[in-house]
């Protein structure tokens, strides 16, 4: 095209002057130099031109410039929704009923993909979840012709348009369906009309639970979704809880501070203010225990496994504080007796020590406790020789009577004996103890 030209304006020009063509030809150069390109452009984008095929079903709307493509895009995809709805034929039939109206009862298949358990309240007695629901149906109303048998996908906007099954949660608190960026619906339509109709939900359902064996229970909670054709389907979900938070939080605290307890019985009886704060402070630091614990659990009317662990241990703790009570009181009760029969001559100095206060429960031990704890009655004889001569008559007769009641009276006047039996039998009835409870629980 370009060439032509040049052969013609080469003959124009041949008559005219030297100068008018050297400035003739610069002019043409200049629009020629202007027109390449045009004319490159066009002869370039005709053997190239696209044809550009209509998405949907391919029908009469061959793109015929490359030059409008976008525009026509924007068209298309507005046709495709105007297309869709004729497709599925949504103005010909009234959605609001179900498909088969009148009939058999329609078959809707449910499946649940559970994403993620969010939380588990005790308090609240109930737990949250996101899951996706999928129901399955078929519509024959929205059957379409298909070529290929390829299903189509649609979001929210055509949900509204149709019927889907009218699923609900039984016991659900509260529920939602997610709508980040978009409501998450989707539907999808096969060309037979099968239906596959997805959401995402959280929901917060209630699940009544049991913690008679808190914290060492599993419970059992059932989502539950019910149709308006009243059937019910249930999820059952085992929940089975994990210990060791337990253990650290509760359960390792409370036997420290038992254990705390027993140290009562290794400091020397006489020093009060040592024994009774030490006593107070387990018992208040437990109490603590218990109320942070009944702080955090719904208040049922049955006894927890938590609730048995903690009691015991309290109990175990105010032991230990009435147990140095006892010995305190014994204590001085030993001591108006002996300023009563402080006039007694043939006292053993050693004794006499003991029971002024003097020496420490160890120094004793040294001297009359093992013999003591071991027999007894030799001891009480021993005892008895030392001091005045009417004891043996009472100590035979107190034994023909009943050992026991002679062992307990033993034990009383002798009340350092006390502690000594309690750093035995204190945490010797707490491991039978925790022997028994995790046994029964775990
Ligand atoms: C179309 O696809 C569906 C599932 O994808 C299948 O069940 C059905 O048989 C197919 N129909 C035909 C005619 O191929
Ligand atoms: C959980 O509870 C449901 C009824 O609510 C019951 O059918 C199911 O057997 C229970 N599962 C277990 C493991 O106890």
């Amino acid at each position: 095209m370009s060439q032509e030209m040049r052969v013609q304006d080469n003959a124009e020009v041949a008559g005219t002057s030297f100068t008018m063509r050297v400035a003739l030809l610069a002019l043409r150069l200049m629009c020629l130099a202007w027109l390449w390109p045009v004319t490159q452009l066009n002869s370039s984008s005709f053997p190239n031109k696209r044809r550009h095929k209509e998405l949907y079903l391919g029908e009469n709307t061959k793109q015929k410039h490359a030059g409008r493509v976008e525009i026509k895009k924007m068209d298309s995809t507005k046709s495709l929704l105007i297309k869709s709805e004729q497709l599925l034929r949504i103005e010909d039939h009234d959605f609001a009923m179900r498909p088969g109206f009148g009939g058999a009862a329609l078959p809707v298949g449910i499946d649940v993909q559970v994403e993620s358990i969010d939380s588990i309240s005790e308090v609240n007695m109930d737990f949250t979840m996101t899951l996706y629901l999928r129901h399955y149906w078929q519509d024959d109303r929205l059957a379409f012709p298909s070529s290929n048998n390829k299903s189509r996908t649609f979001d929210a906007r055509l949900v509204k348009k149709i019927w889907v099954p009218d699923v609900f949660f039984v016991h659900s608190k509260r529920s939602f369906i997610h709508d980040t960026t978009m409501e998450n619906i989707m539907l999808r339509v096969y060309p037979d009309g099968n239906i596959l109709y997805s959401v995402r939900i959280t929901v917060t359902a209630l699940c009544s639970m049991d913690f008679s064996s808190f914290p060492l229970d599993t419970q059992n909670c059932s989502l539950e979704l019910e149709s308006c054709w009243y059937n019910r389907l249930y999820i059952n979900f085992i929940l089975r809880r994990h210990i060791f938070f337990f253990m650290l939080q509760t359960y390792f605290p409370t036997m420290l501070m038992v254990m705390l307890s027993w140290v009562s019985f290794w400091i020397d009886r006489r020093a009060v203010p040592a024994r009774v704060s030490l006593g107070i402070t387990t018992v208040l630091t437990m109490s603590t225990i218990i109320t942070g614990v009944s702080a955090s659990m719904p208040q049922v009317s049955y006894v927890k496994a938590v609730d048995i662990y903690l009691w015991a241990s309290f109990l175990f703790v105010f032991l230990s504080v009435i147990e140095y009570a006892a010995v305190n009181y014994f204590t001085t009760v030993e001591e108006m007796k002996r300023l009563k029969n402080a006039k007694i001559p043939t006292f053993n100095a050693t004794q006499a020590m003991a029971f002024d206060g003097c020496f420490h429960d160890n120094d004793i031990d040294l001297t009359s406790f093992p013999e003591a704890a071991s027999t007894p009655n030799t001891e009480r004889n021993t005892q008895s020789r030392n001091s005045t001569n009417s004891a043996p008559t009472e100590g035979t007769r107190l034994r023909r009577k009943n050992p026991l009641k002679e062992n307990l009276s033993f034990i009383m006047s002798n009340s350092y004996m006390i502690d000594s039996y309690s750093r035995v039998i204190f945490p010797l009835a707490y491991l039978l103890f925790n022997i028994i409870y995790w046994s029964m629980y775990a």
